[in-house]
């Protein structure tokens, strides 16, 4: 498989450094408009293939789409990330423009290719992709509920003092600070409920501290993280890659599943060859119901925010 990640900056770098690890993509091209930025990134990380035992081929392009040509999946993570104290959806006004230029470039060169959408505020940067690419919905999917749902996980698990590995859980919805929708009352520690390990005001904070997740990591370090976000498009690139029919929450565009319509937000979707191979619709009690329905509300607003020139 050939994999394109458009952005060579600190989530981009990371997306293609745990595709090459993994270990299941032929090759990667790393795409950037500063100049040498992304073949110097691509020539770093190839300098650890022999280290790391990977034999996925990374090169870099400044700007050149010719490169690309012929990708089955692309990633962009273009655009500016977010400063302390800024929310996703601030940065719609530079983004949107560039996001919209990015997926026109990869279509020309990749008529076929999957887009996972990184950029921020990115609910709504996946909307756009849709609207001004008019590619099928099952090749436009937005990475937000894989990186939401391991933040969560981590949170549980420091919460009931256990391996990531012992829990289980997912968070769909918007992927903002009020919009996340974290699954508390499903999730499970080896299918057995959470709410038997925690009390009711820890499960609370648990999903308070996820909902803040990618806020608290900028404050941290000043700009927006990369190591998980990079971990979660990996994922999902592997899950089309080996067409293994895996669920993660993505911002998919919906068309009356939840009872939402005209908007990608985030719900579980089954990945493989083909993209999103299905919408899987979970029941939901009533809180969680009500919940979904103020996030969609929310990246209704934010979409509102778009000059869409379909
Ligand atoms: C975050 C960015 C990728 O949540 O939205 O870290």
């Amino acid at each position: 498989m050939k994999v394109t990640v458009v952005g060579a900056g600190a989530v981009g770098a990371s997306c293609a450094e745990y595709i090459a690890m993994k270990n299941f993509a032929a090759e990667v091209v790393l795409l950037d408009i500063k100049e040498g930025y992304a073949e110097g990134k691509a020539m770093d990380l190839m300098q650890t293939s022999s280290l790391n035992g990977f034999d996925t081929m990374i090169t870099g392009s400044t700007n050149d789409y010719s490169k690309t040509a012929n990708s089955e999946v692309a990633v962009i993570t273009s655009g500016i990330p977010r400063k302390p104290g800024m929310t996703r959806e601030e940065l719609i006004g530079i983004n949107a423009g560039i996001v919209k230029e990015v997926s026109s470039n990869l279509i020309k060169h990749s008529p076929n290719v999957i887009i996972i959408v990184v950029s921020n505020p990115m609910d709504t940067m996946t909307y756009l992709v849709h609207k001004s690419t008019g590619l099928p919905k099952n090749r436009i999917i937005g990475m937000g509920g894989a990186l939401d749902s391991a933040r969560f996980k981590y949170r549980l698990a420091e919460a009931i003092g256990c391996p990531t590995s012992d829990v289980d859980g997912m968070v769909i919805g918007g992927h903002s600070d009020v919009g996340m929708v974290p699954l508390i009352e499903k999730a499970t520690r080896n299918s057995v409920n959470v709410s038997e390990f925690l009390s009711s005001e820890r499960m609370q904070q648990i999903v308070e501290d996820t909902k803040v997740g990618g806020a608290t990591l900028t404050k941290l370090l000043g700009t927006s993280a990369w190591y998980a976000p990079g971990a979660a498009v990996s994922e999902l690139v592997k899950a089309i890659a080996l067409d293994s029919q895996k669920m993660f929450p993505c911002s998919a565009l919906l068309e009356g599943e939840y009872g939402l319509n005209d908007l990608s937000i985030g719900v579980p979707c089954i990945l493989g060859k083909n993209g999103i191979e299905r919408i899987v619709e979970v029941s939901l009690s009533d809180a969680e119901k009500a919940k979904m329905q103020e996030s969609a509300e929310g990246v209704k607003k934010t979409n509102g925010l778009l000059e869409v020139n379909a």
